[in-house]
């Protein structure tokens, strides 16, 4: 059978991607946690990511009101209260409560991390760009607080030891497999 190419409208396709907790706060005492897909690096020096969200969501409020949020990577073990806090909104429910997730200080923005995250990335949001569905929030990390069980003795950070989850077009994954590691294609094998 001759190969063959199906054309689609143009969309989204780009996976895998991160699926990660942003958590949001309110500066009055309130905060939330939702899940975002839509997000990256976007420059290295300067720090720089971006998460897109759609207007209607409770926590877009939060994060135009304060400018500031946290992404907290995802793991394995929070796949559950990934998904969960993609699909319930702060609006009716107490997320916090509901996963069990522990809020804990940030060490420069005010809005609370997820201890269980072994990783979070404190923003600082220095545009929004109105795009369509999703307005972007271009931010400045301005810290990052990693779980020292992760670093070894010679200060190496383990991030694969967090068991790291991925979603790609509707679906959660581990990392399996360990392929090879940057720039081992032109390395000169010992
Ligand atoms: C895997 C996954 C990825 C998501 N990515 C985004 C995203 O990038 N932007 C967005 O606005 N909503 C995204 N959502 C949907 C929100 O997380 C969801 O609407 C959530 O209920 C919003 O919470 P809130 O109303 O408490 O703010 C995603 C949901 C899931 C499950």
């Amino acid at each position: 059978m001759e190969e063959e190419k199906v054309y689609w409208k143009p969309g989204n396709l780009i996976y895998p991607v991160p699926a990660v907790m942003v958590t949001v706060a309110d500066g009055e005492g309130k905060s939330n946690i939702l899940t975002i897909a839509w997000t990256g690096t976007v420059c290295t020096n300067p720090p720089m990511a971006y998460i897109s969200v759609r207007p209607e969501r409770y926590s877009y409020g939060m994060l135009k009101k304060t400018g500031e949020f946290v992404i907290n990577l995802t793991t394995e073990a929070l796949v559950h209260a990934t998904d969960y806090c993609g699909v319930t909104s702060g609006r009716d429910r107490d997320k916090w409560k509901d996963t069990g997730l522990t809020p804990g200080r940030a060490s420069v923005v005010n809005v609370p991390v997820i201890m269980e995250s072994p990783v979070h990335i404190e923003c600082r949001v220095t545009e929004v760009k109105e795009l369509g569905s999703h307005h972007m929030f271009l931010a400045e990390v301005v810290a990052i607080d990693v779980d020292g069980k992760q670093i070894d003795e010679k200060g190496k950070f383990h991030l694969e030891q967090t068991k790291p989850i991925v979603y790609s077009h509707g679906e959660y994954y581990g990392l399996n497999e360990l392929l090879g590691t940057f720039g081992y294609s032109i390395r000169k094998k010992k």
